[in-house]
């Protein structure tokens, strides 16, 4: 395999790259836009510490080559806040105390905020649920259930600028 020239728009910034064609996503986020709140958890793509999203879907981008991202456009944890103001999931990871180690945090919170964009009420249930492609070896889990119950009480302007920031990334700045 050789090299490709991709161009990827990673939290409203765009990244136009030459890699090797074998270059995944997360490498990709991690070593050339230097974003590294996403986390490489297993080598078996089960932990789910790389989740982002993907043109609005989550992904584990260690399963998504970077060429495959050519074009289209990348959220990451580091996307979520605006300036100093942390992201109402962030807050509740926080306040909840929602985190240990917190390896497996940022990728909690990316699948968080697709589970309560299509479920904002989500129950307890539903969350364990969504939860299950992401392992967390610290908390046993109800801390972060805890706090991802605490951000679905997001208000209706929150919940339009999230729909804001998945069209635009660069908006949420
Ligand atoms: S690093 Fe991607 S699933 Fe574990
Ligand atoms: S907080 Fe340590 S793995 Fe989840």
């Amino acid at each position: 395999m050789g090299s490709s020239n991709v161009r990827i728009t990673i939290n409203g910034k765009i990244y136009e790259e030459s890699i090797d064609q074998r270059m995944l996503l997360v490498d990709f986020i991690r070593e050339r836009a230097g974003l590294t709140g996403t986390h490489v958890g297993c080598d078996t793509t089960n932990c789910g510490a790389c989740t982002v999203h993907l043109d609005g879907r989550p992904v584990k981008s260690c399963t998504v080559l970077a060429v495959q991202a050519d074009g289209k456009s990348v959220l990451t944890v580091e996307g979520l806040s605006r300036g100093e103001k942390l992201h109402p999931l962030q807050q509740a990871f926080l306040d909840k105390n929602g985190l240990q180690c917190g390896y497996c945090t940022s990728g909690m919170i990316m699948t968080a905020l697709w589970l309560l964009k299509k479920n904002p009420g989500a129950t307890r249930e539903e969350i364990r649920e969504a939860l299950s492609g992401n392992i967390c070896r610290c908390t046993g889990y109800s801390s972060i259930v805890d706090s991802i119950q605490q951000a679905s009480g997001m208000s209706k302007d929150q919940a339009e600028e999230e729909e804001m920031v998945t069209r635009n990334p660069q908006a949420w700045r």
